[in-house]
C-alpha cells in the first residue's frame, strides 16, 4: 500500500469538501473550494481573521477521522500572533495551519466573510455581509534604480498580484501623502478598496483591521444613525439628535417657502443639517471608541427635501406640481465633497428616490420590508409630516405620499407635544361616567393608581404626543362624546365636567392641571378637526392606491417609522386611520427606513436591487388625482363615512 500524498477535508458549514496535497495551508483549500474565510493581511498570520477550529472525532457521514494529528503544529506566526493578540483554545490560523491528513474543519462565523446578520423582526430577511468596500493589506515592492517606477505604480501592481485585484486604480487626493506614508510603513500598507471599480479610497501605514459604517436616517424632525462594524455587520453604536433645520420652519413644506422666501437659503440648511450629521457622527465614535478616520462609508435614508438639502440642492422645485426630483436615482458622493468629519475618502450613498414626494426614506423602508417579495397585499404606511404609503406583492408595487400635516406629530394640537417624558401616551375613558384615566412617558403608572403624582412630580403632565391624541380621540368616540362627524356633544356639558364649553364649540378636559400657574390638558375641537383632516389625509391617499391595485380589502398592514411603533392599532382602526385589517395582520414596522439603509451599507447587492425596483414602482399623485377628494370628505367622518370596518367589529 503507497503512502497518501493527499488527504481529504471537509469544511463546516457550508460543507464543502475536496482532496488537496499534504502540506496545503487550510486557507488556500478552502479558497479552492470557494469556502468562505476572511483575510485582510493576505495569509500573513497577522490579522488573524482567517480563523478555524478542527472538529475532531470520527465522521461516519464523511468516512473519515478528523484528528490533530492531521494538522501540522502551531506555526511561528501562529505563535506570535497567540502572544500578541490571544488565539481561543482549538482555534488555528488557517493561513498557517496545513494540511497533513484528514480533517473536518469548521469555520466560525467571525471569519465568514460573507457572513449573515439575524435581524430582529422575525419574518424579515436576514443581511449577508458583502460590503462595497474591503481592507488589502499589501507589502509593496520598493524602488529600484535598475527597474524605475513609480510608488502609486507599485502599489497597484502589488494590489493586483495579491489581492487579484483587477486593474486597481487610486483617489488622486491619496497621492500626496503616498511617498511618506510607503515609507514610514516600511512598504506594508492596508489599502480600503471600493468596489465595483476597485479603487483605492484610503491608506494606511501597515496594517488597519476594521472599517466602519454608518447608516443614517434623516428625518424633518430627527437624525437618526447607526455605526456597524463593515466586517461583522455588528452595529456598535446607535444615535439621534434633532435635526437642526426645524429653526427655519416646522414642517417640509414651511422649509421649502423659507428658501422660497431667501434664495440660496439652502445652503444654510444644508450646512445646518450637515453640522448635525458631523455632531452625530462623533457620538457614534466616541460611544464605540472608534477612530473616525475608520468610517469608509455613509449611506442615506430620507425624504426628497430633507435628501435634497443635505446634498445641497435647491428643494424648491419640490414645493408644487409637478414635483420635481433634481435627481431621482440613487446618489454617489465621498465624504471628502460634502465635508463630513469621517474617512475623506468615505462613500456616501443615498438610497434612490422612487417620485417627488416619496423619497429615499420610502426606498429603505422597501428595502427593509420587501413587499416585493410576498404575495398577499401589503400595506405600508410611514407616517411622518408627510405620509408614505406603499402598496403592493410580488406582481406590483405602488408609491404614493399623502399630505398628513404634522397633527400626528403632536404639532397643531392645543396641547400637544413630541413624544418626550411628561407627554400623555395612553388614554382610556371610562364609557359610562367619561372619567379618563391615562398614562405618561417615563412613568409605568396609570394616572389612577396609587403612586401616580408621586412618580409624574419630576416630568410633571405636560401635554399629549401623537399616539396619545390618537387614543384620546378614539377612545372620545367610543365613549360617545364625539360623534361620527368629529363634533364633540354639547349635551354632554351638563352630565359631566369634562366637557366644557368654549365658545361656539366644547371641549374635553384630560387632566385638570395640578396648579394655577400650569395650563390644563384638554382635547378642543379644533384638535378634533387637526387629527380628522391628517387621518382622512392618509385613509385617501391608501384608498386612491386600494383603487389603482384594484383590491378592496389589504391583507397585511405594517407601520413604520417612530409613530407607527407606538400607537395603537385597534385605536387607529376605530378612528379610521387605517383601512380594516385581521388585527393579528396589523404590526409596526420600527425605523423601516433606517434597517434599508444599514442593508445599503452592509450588502452590496441591495443596492442594485432598490435601484431597480425604485425604477419599476408605479408612483401615484394624489393631489392631483379627481378621486382624492371624494375620498378625501368620506374618510373625514369617524371611522368612515361609507367604508365598513367588519374586523375592528
Ligand atoms: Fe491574516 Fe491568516 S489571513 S492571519
Amino acid at each position: 500500500m503507497t503512502e497518501a500524498r493527499d488527504a481529504f477535508v471537509v469544511f463546516t458549514p457550508s460543507g464543502r469538501r475536496g482532496r488537496f496535497p499534504l502540506g496545503t495551508p487550510l486557507l488556500q483549500a478552502a479558497r479552492q473550494l470557494g469556502v468562505d474565510i476572511d483575510s485582510v493581511c493576505g495569509g500573513r498570520g497577522i490579522c488573524g481573521r482567517c480563523q478555524i477550529e478542527l472538529a475532531e472525532g470520527q465522521f461516519a457521514k464523511h468516512g473519515i477521522t478528523s484528528s490533530t494529528a492531521h494538522i501540522t503544529p502551531l506555526s511561528e506566526p501562529e505563535r506570535r500572533f497567540a502572544e500578541r493578540r490571544g488565539l481561543a483554545d482549538g482555534r488555528r490560523l488557517s493561513c498557517h495551519a496545513r494540511l497533513q491528513g484528514d480533517l473536518v474543519i469548521d469555520v466560525p462565523p467571525d471569519s465568514q466573510v460573507h457572513r449573515q446578520v439575524v435581524r430582529k423582526a422575525a419574518e424579515a430577511c436576514d443581511i449577508r455581509i458583502d460590503p462595497v468596500v474591503r481592507l488589502h493589506y499589501v507589502e509593496v515592492t520598493p524602488p529600484d534604480m535598475d527597474h524605475p517606477s513609480g510608488d502609486l505604480e507599485r502599489l497597484l501592481a502589488a494590489l493586483a498580484d495579491q489581492w487579484g485585484l483587477k486593474e486597481p486604480s487610486c483617489d488622486l487626493r491619496l497621492l500626496p501623502g503616498l511617498q511618506a506614508l510607503l515609507r514610514e510603513g516600511q512598504w506594508r500598507v492596508t489599502a480600503a478598496v471600493q468596489q465595483p471599480e476597485q479603487r483605492v479610497v484610503a491608506l494606511w501605514s501597515g496594517l488597519q483591521e476594521r472599517l466602519y459604517g454608518v447608516a443614517l436616517d434623516i428625518g424633518s424632525t430627527t437624525l437618526s444613525a447607526h455605526l456597524c462594524d463593515l466586517a461583522t455587520g455588528d452595529v456598535l453604536a446607535g444615535a439621534g439628535r434633532m435635526n437642526p433645520q426645524i429653526r427655519f420652519g416646522e414642517d417640509l413644506m414651511s422649509r421649502v417657502s423659507w428658501v422660497m422666501m431667501h434664495p440660496g437659503g439652502e445652503a444654510e440648511m444644508t450646512a445646518a443639517v450637515r453640522d448635525a450629521v458631523n455632531g452625530l457622527m462623533a457620538d457614534l465614535c466616541a460611544e464605540a471608541q472608534v477612530d473616525a478616520d475608520a468610517v469608509l462609508a455613509l449611506t442615506v435614508a430620507a425624504n426628497p427635501i430633507m435628501h435634497h438639502l443635505f446634498f445641497g440642492l435647491s428643494p424648491v422645485e419640490l414645493g408644487g406640481a409637478p414635483f420635481a426630483l433634481a435627481a431621482d436615482g440613487a446618489l454617489h458622493a465621498s465624504a471628502a465633497d460634502l465635508g463630513l468629519a469621517i474617512n475623506p475618502g468615505a462613500g456616501v450613498y443615498a438610497l434612490p428616490c422612487i417620485a417627488g414626494h416619496v423619497g429615499a426614506d420610502a426606498a429603505g423602508v422597501l428595502l427593509a420590508e420587501a413587499p416585493h417579495k410576498r404575495s398577499e397585499v401589503n400595506l405600508i404606511v410611514d407616517v411622518g409630516t408627510n405620509a408614505e404609503i406603499l402598496l403592493g406583492n410580488r406582481e406590483r408595487l405602488l408609491a404614493a405620499s399623502s399630505p398628513t400635516g404634522p397633527a400626528f406629530e403632536g404639532a397643531q394640537i392645543s396641547c400637544g407635544q413630541r413624544a418626550a417624558p411628561g407627554a400623555i401616551e395612553r388614554v382610556r375613558i371610562d364609557r359610562n361616567t367619561l372619567e379618563p384615566r391615562f398614562k405618561v412617558i417615563g412613568c409605568d403608572l396609570w394616572s389612577d393608581e396609587p403612586g401616580f403624582a408621586e412618580a409624574v412630580a419630576a416630568t410633571g403632565v405636560t401635554g399629549v404626543c401623537g399616539s396619545g391624541i390618537i387614543e384620546a380621540l378614539a377612545e372620545l368616540h367610543l365613549a360617545g362624546v364625539i360623534d361620527g362627524d368629529g363634533v364633540i356633544d354639547a349635551a354632554l356639558a351638563e352630565y359631566t365636567p369634562r366637557v366644557r364649553p368654549q365658545g361656539r364649540t366644547c371641549a374635553y378636559l384630560l387632566r385638570a392641571a395640578p396648579t394655577a400657574a400650569a395650563p390644563d390638558v384638554e382635547i378642543t375641537q379644533n384638535d378634533v378637526r387637526a387629527v380628522q383632516l391628517a387621518k382622512a389625509a392618509l385613509y385617501a391617499g391608501v384608498k386612491l392606491l386600494m383603487a389603482r391595485f384594484g383590491v378592496s380589502r389589504v391583507d397585511r398592514i405594517r407601520l413604520a417609522g417612530a409613530f407607527g411603533s407606538f400607537i395603537d392599532v385597534k385605536h387607529a382602526m376605530v378612528l379610521g386611520l387605517i383601512p380594516d385589517c385581521a388585527l393579528d395582520q396589523v404590526s409596526a414596522a420600527g425605523n423601516a427606513a433606517g434597517t434599508g439603509a444599514r442593508m445599503a451599507l452592509l450588502n452590496a447587492a441591495s443596492r442594485t436591487e432598490i435601484e431597480a425596483l425604485a425604477k419599476r414602482i408605479e408612483k401615484i399623485e394624489t393631489a392631483t388625482t379627481a378621486d382624492f377628494q371624494d375620498q378625501f370628505v368620506n374618510a373625514m367622518a369617524i371611522p368612515h363615512k361609507t367604508d365598513p370596518f367588519p374586523n375592528l367589529s
